[in-house]
This record gives structure tokens, C-alpha cells and sequence, in this order.
């Protein structure tokens, strides 16, 4: 079906690529994804998407003589494409003010932690160390600034006793996989509006914006 056309960044694994992919599949569901790129040749992601019959394109950050050089080279290749918005889906990569300005309120990123709490890498055994009660994940749109922009969606789960690194993110990743589809979904379907730093999601419920886990 027609819908909004999505190009995905990954540089790794790509479990949110697999489930976005997954809900993309589903009837009715309001996007499709039209690329796939990686900034590493050996992204697990990129077989995922492969498999799935997805576009899919390697542009390294190591064959350009600069930052901007590079940004410029991925900004091409996914206007190339159609893509009317971009999902950072594990993309660790830093993308400069211009190429972010000029996707402004069309670029996504998941991050796994309740922003603006824990921004940056390794948040998930940052929280264990500093002994949080609660984590979770933040589907936000993205800002010049590392993991800043107006929030759209949150899940929050517990910080159990004996949570290690590896037992929490497994907690939070599950609820990535539900969050991101759900982000892109409302956004497809035209009810998410920015307002300041706030995102108004129409037609939403409160409470739909925050899905708590249930409890274990
Ligand atoms: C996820 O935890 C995401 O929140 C973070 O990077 C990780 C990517 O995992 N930005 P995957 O490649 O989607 O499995």
C-alpha cells in the first residue's frame, strides 16, 4: 500500500529495523520502508533487510574527507530514494546541523533510556549502576544536539534487584520493538504536531503516550 516512505539508518544488529519491518507488514500499516543504509559493511542489519527485499546501501563515514562530506553523501542517497522521513535505528553516528536541519521534525531516533536522563552509549549499565528504580526508552525527534529533541513516545520498565546490563536491556529492547512502530504509525497518520519542545499527539490519550510495562 501507499504510505510514508521511510528510510532507516543502522549501524549494527538491527532488531528495531526487523520490527519496524515487521509492522510494516501488517495490514493497513501507514508506512513502508523504501532504504536501508549503513555506515558499516558488516551491520547484521543489513542482511535483515536484504531478506526482506528492502534497498538497501553502504556508506562509510572512513571515505570522506570530512564530516560534512559525508552527511552530504547520506543525504543524497535517501532523497534519491523518496524517503519522506529517516528512523536512526542504532546509527552511531553524529549527524551534523545541516543534514539535521534539513529533515527537521522528519528524523527519528530510539534511544534506550527515559530522556533526558542517561544520554550518550552504555546508558542501559549506567542506570544499573546508579541504581534507578525505573528505565525505559524514548522514541524522540532529532536535534542537533546528541540524543535531544521533542519526545514522542516513552516506555518506561523497572530496574529490578540483580538487573544486570545485559538483563535490563533485553527489558527496554522489548519495548523498543513496540514504541518505534508506534511513533511512526502516529506520525504517518498525521497526528503528531510540534509545538516548542513539546510533540502533541492528536487524537491520543494521555496515557497512550506512556505504556508502562507490565509488571513482573
Ligand atoms: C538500541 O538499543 C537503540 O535504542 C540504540 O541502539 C540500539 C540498536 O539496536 N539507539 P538494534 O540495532 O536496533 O538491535
Amino acid at each position: 500500500m501507499a504510505g510514508m516512505k521511510l528510510a532507516i539508518l543502522i549501524s549494527g544488529r538491527g532488531s528495531n529495523l526487523q520490527a519496524l519491518i515487521g509492522a510494516a507488514a501488517e495490514p493497513g500499516y501507514p508506512a513502508e520502508i523504501c532504504l536501508v543504509v549503513s555506515n558499516r559493511a558488516d551491520a547484521g542489519g543489513l542482511k535483515i533487510a536484504a531478506a526482506a527485499g528492502i534497498d538497501t546501501a553502504v556508506i562509510k563515514t572512513g571515505d570522506f574527507d570530512s564530516r560534512d562530506d559525508f552527511d552530504d553523501a547520506l543525504d543524497a542517497r535517501i532523497r534519491e530514494s523518496g524517503a519522506d522521513m529517516i528512523c536512526l535505528a542504532g546509527f552511531m553516528w553524529l549527524l551534523g546541523e545541516s543534514f539535521v536541519h534539513g529533515w527537521r521534525d522528519r528524523l527519528l531516533n530510539i534511544h534506550p533510556s527515559l530522556l533526558p536522563a542517561f544520554k550518550g552509549l552504555h546508558v542501559q549499565a549506567q542506570a544499573v549502576e546508579m541504581g534507578v528504580r525505573f528505565s525505559g526508552c524514548t522514541v524522540h525527534f532529532v536535534r542537533p544536539e546528541l540524543d535531544d529533541g521533542p519526545i514522542i513516545v516513552q516506555a518506561v520498565v523497572p530496574v529490578l534487584p540483580g538487573d544486570d546490563t545485559e538483563t535490563l536491556s533485553a527489558r527496554i529492547l522489548e519495548q523498543e520493538h513496540t514504541i518505534y512502530p508506534l511513533a511512526v504509525r502516529w506520525i504517518a497518520e498525521g497526528r503528531v504536531r510540534v509545538s516548542g519542545e513539546r510533540v502533541l499527539v492528536e487524537g491520543g490519550d494521555p496515557p497512550e503516550q506512556t505504556l508502562i510495562s507490565p509488571a513482573v
